[in-house]
């Protein structure tokens, strides 16, 4: 998934009197994160917490941290640097870290930074709001993870935006060998149908128009009765969704029927991030993906074939321990035979726990990575501003998302195929309008709205 960094909007509506406190959430890492957030907002405004809309006004602070690799680490740790100096100044501040790095490291973390008041991990949101207060009298670790946790009935409070995030499948069951999602998410479970068909719903009332529904391996959905294909269908037929994404699907888990589905149902985005990690066969049998560079070529023509239009994105893992400069010449390979409308492209970064932390050294030096990381982001470039290049002309319909942060009186919003498109407008967010392609670039479609005659 995407990174992203998001703050939570604060809502209207409180009475300020009834406040236990204010809360400010920074959120890291992909839209399951941004999703917990969204829970975690509900919890703490069911227990009368206000939204602060910044740390220093705050009297609670919480992190919602990535561990997927290092760097996402790193980064949070520097963060908590700059906010223990708010500590200093109040030391009635509650700082909270939460999320997968809370989960990872635990109680290294209490021990690593003793000014941090509560460590919590992504199964323990319920009792968020009783461990915030718990911890203005002591420290709180809350990292157990728990199977049957689904949230069922805790309905997100939903940042801005126009699109409603929808998690329908917690933790994952796949062990990547470089992943450390299963140990800090979790086992798989998914969401009821009618659960999420009635999240949808809510949304739907909110004015949501364009739903995502999030899973590790979202395509291995079931909740017994209902499959993936199913439940898509489902969600695609609530009053007012007028478009619906997943993120991200497992090459292994994608069935004839679940192409089918996204060829004929027309709220179905024909887009899809089917991500790859490697060109290599070799390389993917040790990373445990269950496929082969073979079935993912085979399963992206089916793909072509049964979708046309299709827009296609993936991630890519390079300098995996053992791969070789032929392992790593087969994935600029696979990239340059799909072209891919544009890519996440990661240094292999060692996570402890996983199981190529144990077993698989990591032979491939810093340099090394850093070469074949830029050769391949300059191939995929290349080849995203060809495959925008292609779209000169064309008539997308975009659903406007707000104000484009360059040029005045211009806007920006997402075509069906996940395209940013700019284009001057005074069009409101949440709007639908039908604009040409003048131009573009390998981030960005630039166009004209089509005005009806
Ligand atoms: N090192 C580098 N990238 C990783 N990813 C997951 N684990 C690691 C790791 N240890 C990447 C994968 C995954 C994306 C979300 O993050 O490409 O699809
Ligand atoms: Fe990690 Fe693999 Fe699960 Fe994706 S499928 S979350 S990469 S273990």
């Amino acid at each position: 998934m995407d990174t992203v960094l998001v703050d939570i909007a604060p809502v209207d509506g409180l009475d300020p009197e009834s406040s236990v406190g204010s809360v400010f959430i920074e959120t890291y890492g992909c839209q399951m994160n941004v999703s917990d957030s969204e829970l975690m907002r509900r919890v703490l405004n069911d227990a009368g917490f206000s939204t602060a809309t910044s740390p220093e006004e705050a009297d609670v602070v919480l992190l919602n941290t990535c561990a997927i690799r290092e760097h996402a680490e790193d980064r949070v740790i520097g963060r908590l640097g700059q906010l223990r100096h708010l500590k200093i100044r109040n030391p009635d501040l509650v700082l909270g870290v939460c999320g997968c790095m809370a989960k990872h490291m635990s109680e290294k973390l209490m021990d690593r930074l003793p000014y941090v008041d509560l460590v919590m991990g992504p199964d323990s949101y319920r009792d968020l709001a009783d461990l915030v207060i718990q911890s203005k009298n002591e420290p709180s670790l809350s990292v157990r993870l728990d199977r049957t946790e689904h949230y069922d009935g805790v309905d997100p409070v939903r940042s801005d935006g126009v699109t409603a995030w929808i998690t329908v499948q917690r933790g994952c069951d796949k062990f990547c060998t470089f992943c450390v999602v299963p140990y800090v998410r979790g086992r798989e479970r998914s969401v009821r149908a009618d659960e999420i068909v009635r999240q949808v719903e809510v949304a739907a009332e909110e004015g949501y128009r364009d739903v995502t529904l999030l899973g590790q391996t979202v395509n291995s959905y079931t909740d017994g009765a209902c499959d993936f294909s199913e439940l898509l269908r489902r969600v695609a037929r609530v009053p007012g969704i007028d478009r619906v994404r997943f993120t991200s699907p497992h090459p292994s888990d994608f069935s004839e029927r679940l192409i089918t589905t996204v060829a004929e149902v027309d709220e179905l985005c024909k887009f899809i991030h089917l991500p790859v990690q490697s060109g290599s066969t070799r390389v993917l049998e040790r990373m445990q993906r269950t496929y082969t560079r073979e079935s993912y070529l085979d399963l992206v023509d089916r793909l072509r074939d049964a979708i046309p239009n299709l827009a296609l994105s993936t991630d890519v893992i390079v300098g995996f321990p053992g791969e070789t400069a032929d392992d790593f010449g087969e994935t600029l390979d696979l990239v340059r035979h799909v072209r891919f409308d544009f890519a996440f492209m990661f240094k292999y970064s060692d996570r402890e726990g996983t199981i190529a932390h144990r077993e698989i050294p990591d032979t491939v030096s810093e340099a090394e990575k850093g070469i074949r990381l830029t050769s391949l982001i300059d191939l995929q470039s290349r080849i995203s501003a060809e495959v925008n290049g292609s779209y000169v002309g064309r008539v997308l319909n975009v659903l406007v998302e707000g104000r484009a942060r360059k040029g005045e009186g211009r806007v920006f919003g997402k075509s069906d195929g996940f395209k940013t498109v700019v284009f001057t407008s005074e069009t409101e967010p949440n709007t639908f309008v039908p604009v040409r392609i003048t131009s573009a670039t390998q981030k960005t479609l630039m166009g004209e709205a089509v005005v009806a005659r």
